[in-house]
């Protein structure tokens, strides 16, 4: 039977055989985290994907982020380390219906999350990740938002953000959405002493309740520095894990037991060493005209968020 290390090491010598950049999402497992070339939220994979300078780019994630890597970087081969790896929330609005919604908002900049697909950012104005969300519509000249599809985020952004207008569809992540403040009240009760800090895609009366709301870099960043002993964390539960190895000395508890995204867990290592040897993963074809929409809107992204 291969072990963990001997499946990594394996990864390490094709990885650099076959001149492959692997991109992993926070919410991957510890033992992908560690042959990354380059681990973080959704806003730094985004930034480093249009810099990587290897041939192949294997985003360890989900679709949304693959397809992030494929627009900023559409000379290089990005692949999805799992075809089943997608994200609910990216396909809850149609680009038919958002070009519906633009009508009954005339005047709107339309603001995506970047858990979308490139065919709806084609019909968007400008993405935001969770961590630049609030610094990209300040930045905004336009005061009147059309914000899809997180409602929750949304709303924690016009929390931080009261001069401007804001409307919403329905839409969240069905991950979060399952956090309640009655879970905020228990595991308050369990660690008295444990900060709360939760991400943006909660609802809003968990956010309220939090110390901190912040990506998982932000969440991990706050965990790391603050002086507090535990911390109770209120995002997908793979972060728990990250950061009782990043801090052994301090002690992580979730929110929720149930805080579990499914399509972050598809990928094994197995997964990982089948593609950088060129035997497996989904790579990225996207339309042209999908393209060139959809950079346009990750581009003004880019440029917002400094
Ligand atoms: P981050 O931007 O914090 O990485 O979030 C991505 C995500 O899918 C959270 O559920
Ligand atoms: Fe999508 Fe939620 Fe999973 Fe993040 S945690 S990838 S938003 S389903």
């Amino acid at each position: 039977m291969r072990s963990t290390k001997d499946l990594q090491e394996e990864i390490l010598h094709w990885k650099k055989e076959n001149d492959v950049c692997i991109l992993a999402h926070a919410y991957q497992s510890q033992n992908i985290l560690e042959i990354a070339d380059v681990t973080g939220d959704s806003y730094a994979l985004s930034v480093q994907a249009a810099k990587a300078p290897q041939k192949t780019i294997l985003m360890c994630g989900v679709r949304f982020m693959a397809e992030t890597a494929k627009l900023l970087s559409p000379e290089k081969k990005v692949l999805l380390s799992h075809d089943g790896a997608g994200c609910p929330m990216a396909e809850q609005i149609t680009p038919e219906e958002l070009e519906s919604l633009k009508k009954t908002y005339p005047g709107y900049a339309v603001v995506a999350y970047i858990n979308t697909t490139a065919r709806l950012k084609a019909h968007c104005d400008v993405c935001v990740t969770s961590s630049s969300a609030v610094s990209i519509i300040r930045r905004m000249e336009n005061d009147r938002i059309l914000f899809l599809p997180d409602c929750n985020l949304g709303a924690w952004v016009r929390s931080q953000v009261p001069e401007k207008t804001f409307a919403f569809v329905s839409g969240g992540c069905p991950v979060h959405q399952t956090l309640r403040a009655e879970d905020v009240r228990s595991a308050r009760g369990a660690h008295p002493h444990a900060p709360v800090l939760v991400h943006p895609e909660c609802p809003p009366e968990v956010a309220a309740m939090a110390d901190f709301v912040g990506s998982t870099t932000e969440i991990m960043d706050f965990a790391a520095k603050d002086c507090a002993a535990s911390f109770i964390i209120g995002t997908e539960n793979s972060i728990v894990e990250h950061l009782q190895f990043l801090c052994p000395e301090k002690r992580f508890y979730p929110l929720s037991k149930d805080c579990v995204c499914h399509d972050m867990r598809l990928t094994t290592l197995q997964d990982v060493l089948d593609c950088v040897k060129g035997e497996g993963g989904t790579e990225i074809v996207l339309e042209p005209e999908v393209a060139a929409g959809a950079k346009r809107c990750i581009d003004a992204m880019l440029k917002l968020g400094g």
